[in-house]
């Protein structure tokens, strides 16, 4: 896979995207982070100092949305506190001077109106997606989702899917390119061209297939631009891969009925920050980008391979 880059954005980025809502689901058991999200939410795990919802977050104010309805479950209260004020502190660190402090701490609540959407049960990431429909308003004839799991780098996928979406209609989603043998982990899209050969027309998915079975190498990533007309599908679905509302039927279902479905490449870099692994990946990149901690990093790390 393509270098990531930890901050900057393609130039592909909108604001004037007509993406107004973006819902991250969040109320996930996280159990691949056990024992420590007994206690605390895979969510706001830092890379280096910051969680990856400030980076969605981010991700998603670019993009142009105004407002994010994060969906928690009942016990995880603290993401949505994350994106609260915090007067005393923030006025401790006025007193003392400490600007750049300041200016991280209010940078969450700072970015887009938060709101959230309560998920009783972990029924699936389609489930929890339709606990935040009573969140929208009328005018969001689309609404954009972002796995918080998942960061796509460098930003601006979601104005170039609100691109395809002016241009096609309908619900977008975004693909990676992935080496063939490297497929089987991925919900793979059956595509067909357009003349951009950038965004292709998606016909049906394959979860997980083998090598050879694969329809295309265009593997999902988490983030969807998805229609309204997606929330009547998730009402129509009956639970699938381990009992969960699957928000992937809901769209297999809107493809079946003739609702137009598209995918974007994008053409870089990704971390999964879901599994210890990937978020370790996430994390050492982030830090040898870091203007204090990477030079000394980068030396330490050169010393502990060689041992
Ligand atoms: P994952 O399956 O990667 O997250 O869902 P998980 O279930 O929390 O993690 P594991 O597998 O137990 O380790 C992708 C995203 O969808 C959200 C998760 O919070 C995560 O951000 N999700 C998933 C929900 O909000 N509700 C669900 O019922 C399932």
């Amino acid at each position: 896979m393509a270098p990531t880059t930890a901050i900057s954005s393609d130039p592909g980025s909108a604001s004037s995207s007509g993406i107004r809502t973006a819902i991250v689901p969040a109320a996930g058991l996280g159990t691949r982070f056990l024992p420590t999200t007994k206690a605390v939410p895979k969510e706001l795990l830092p890379v280096v100092d910051t969680p990856g919802i400030e980076y969605v977050a981010g991700e998603a104010a670019e993009a142009g949305a105004k407002r994010l309805v994060i969906v928690v479950s009942p016990g995880k209260d603290a993401v949505a506190r994350y994106f609260e004020p915090q007067p005393e502190l923030e006025e401790t660190l006025e007193q003392r001077g400490k600007t750049e402090l300041l200016e991280k701490v209010r940078r969450a609540h700072g970015l887009l109106d938060v709101e959230t959407a309560i998920q009783e049960e972990a029924l699936g990431l389609g489930h929890a997606v339709s606990c935040a429909e009573p969140n929208l308003t009328p005018e969001d004839e689309a609404v954009a989702v972002l796995l918080p799991d998942d960061l796509v780098l460098p930003t601006g996928v979601l104005g170039r899917m609100a691109r395809a979406r002016a241009r096609y209609g309908g619900t977008v989603l975004c693909a990676f390119d992935i080496p063939k043998e490297e497929i089987s982990p991925y919900g793979v899209f059956d595509v067909a061209d357009t003349d951009d050969p950038d965004v292709k027309k998606v016909n049906g998915m394959v979860e997980k297939p083998a090598p050879e079975d694969a329809p295309s190498t265009f593997a999902a990533a988490g983030r969807y631009l998805l229609d309204r007309a997606v929330f009547d599908a998730l009402k129509r679905i009956t639970p699938g891969a381990g009992g969960e509302l699957q928000l992937t039927d809901a769209v297999a279902l809107l493809i079946a009925e003739g609702h137009p479905v598209h995918v974007v490449v994008h053409r870089g870099g990704r971390h999964d920050l879901g599994n210890p692994g990937g978020f370790l990946r996430a994390a050492v990149d982030f830090a040898l980008q870091h203007p204090e901690y990477g030079p000394d990093l980068r030396e330490w790390l050169r010393g502990r391979v060689e041992e």
